[in-house]
C-alpha cells in the first residue's frame, strides 16, 4: 500500500505521482483531499486527491515544491512507499446541476480543480474553466482540464499564452458580456480567490472556493486549520474545504499561513544541506 507506481515532473517544482491506495480510491469524492507522512519522522500534510482510479485502486497527487515536505516528496522514486496516507477527509464538494459553472483555477490550483470540474462536468453542468498562471512554462493540467470542460480559457500574467491579464480580468470579461453563470469555483493562491470574489460579490454571484489552511490531524480535534467563515470560526478540515467565499476572511486566512515562515525555512534549510539519496526529481534533476 501507497507505493508510488508512476512519478513525472510537469511543470517547474511541481510532479505528478500515481500511488496504489485502493480504500482511498473507492471511497474518494471530488473536493476530498489526503494526509500524508513521508516517513516515520515526516511532518503530516494535506494534499487533494486530483485524481483516482477505482479498477487500479489508485490515486493520484499533485504537488508543488513549498517546503521540506513537499520537495523531500519529489526526492521519492516509483517502488518507493509512503509512511501513511489518511483519507479521503473532508466533505466532498455539492455535486448538482446548477447550469452554467465557471471554475477558476490559478496555479497549483488547478490540480484541486480537475476533479470538481470533472465531477461538475459529469451532473449535466455546461463548465466553463479560467485557468491561468505568471507565465507559460507554469501553465499545468489544461489538456485534463480541456477533457472535462465545454469552454476553455487560458490566461498568462505576462501575455506569453491566451489572453493577457489575471483569470480575474478573464471572468470580469465574461460577467460583463452578459454571460449567465450560475456558480463560480476558485481554486489557487489565497490573494486569487480572495480576488476572484471581489469580483463576484459586485456581480452577486454564488462563490465556492477550496481554502488551503495549516492542517495537522485532518479531524477537526487540534483547531489548526481555524478559518473565519461569516463571522464564525470554522475548521477547514471537517466543515470544508469548501466554503461560501463570499464570506470567508481571507485576510486572516493569509495572516495563520504565515505563522511558520521561520521553522519552515529552518526545516527547508536543514533539509538542503542533507538531502536524501534517490533525488529522481530534486530540483535541478531529472
Ligand atoms: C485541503 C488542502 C489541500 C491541498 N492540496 C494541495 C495540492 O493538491 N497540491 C499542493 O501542491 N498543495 C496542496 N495544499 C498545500 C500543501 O499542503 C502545502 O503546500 C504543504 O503542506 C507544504 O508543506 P512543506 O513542508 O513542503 O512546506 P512548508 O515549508 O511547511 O510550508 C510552506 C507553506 O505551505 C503551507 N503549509 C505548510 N504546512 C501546511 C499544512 N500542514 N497544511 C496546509 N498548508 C501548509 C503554508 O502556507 C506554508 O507557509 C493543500 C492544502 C490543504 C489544506
Ligand atoms: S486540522 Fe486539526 S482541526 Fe482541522
Amino acid at each position: 500500500m501507497f507505493e508510488i507506481l508512476e512519478k513525472e515532473r510537469i511543470g517547474p517544482g511541481v510532479n505528478r505521482a500515481v500511488i496504489s491506495a485502493p480504500e482511498i480510491a473507492a471511497a474518494h469524492r471530488p473536493g476530498q483531499f489526503i494526509i500524508l507522512r513521508t516517513h516515520k519522522d515526516g511532518e503530516r500534510i494535506p494534499l487533494t486527491v486530483a485524481d483516482k482510479d477505482t479498477e487500479k485502486g489508485t490515486i493520484t497527487l499533485v504537488w508543488q515544491e513549498v517546503g521540506a515536505t513537499t520537495y523531500y516528496m519529489s526526492t521519492m522514486c516509483i517502488g518507493e512507499k509512503f509512511q501513511d496516507i489518511c483519507g479521503p477527509l473532508g466533505k466532498p464538494t455539492h455535486i448538482e446541476n446548477f447550469g452554467t459553472v465557471v471554475g477558476v483555477g490559478g496555479g497549483i490550483g488547478v490540480a484541486p480543480l480537475y476533479p470538481i470540474t470533472k465531477g461538475l462536468h459529469d451532473a449535466g453542468n455546461h463548465m466553463v474553466s479560467i485557468i491561468g498562471a505568471r507565465t507559460e512554462g507554469l501553465l499545468i493540467m489544461t489538456e485534463d482540464i480541456r477533457k472535462v470542460s465545454d469552454e476553455l480559457i487560458i490566461s498568462t500574467d505576462d501575455g506569453s499564452f491566451g489572453v493577457h491579464g489575471f483569470v480575474t480580468q478573464v471572468l470580469q470579461g465574461l460577467i460583463d458580456k452578459g454571460t449567465k453563470i450560475d456558480l463560480v469555483v476558485a481554486i489557487g493562491p489565497v490573494p486569487m480567490m480572495k480576488a476572484v470574489c471581489n469580483v463576484t460579490r459586485k456581480a452577486s454571484l454564488p462563490t465556492v472556493v477550496s481554502l488551503n489552511p495549516i492542517m495537522v490531524d485532518g479531524t477537526g480535534m487540534c483547531g489548526a486549520c481555524r478559518v473565519e467563515v461569516a463571522g464564525k470560526t470554522l475548521f477547514g478540515c471537517v466543515d470544508g474545504p469548501e466554503f461560501d467565499g463570499l464570506q470567508v476572511d481571507f485576510d486572516l486566512l493569509m495572516k495563520r499561513l504565515a505563522m511558520y515562515k521561520g521553522p519552515e525555512l529552518i526545516a527547508l534549510n536543514n533539509f538542503r544541506e542533507t538531502p536524501r539519496g534517490c533525488q529522481c526529481t530534486f530540483p535541478g534533476g531529472a
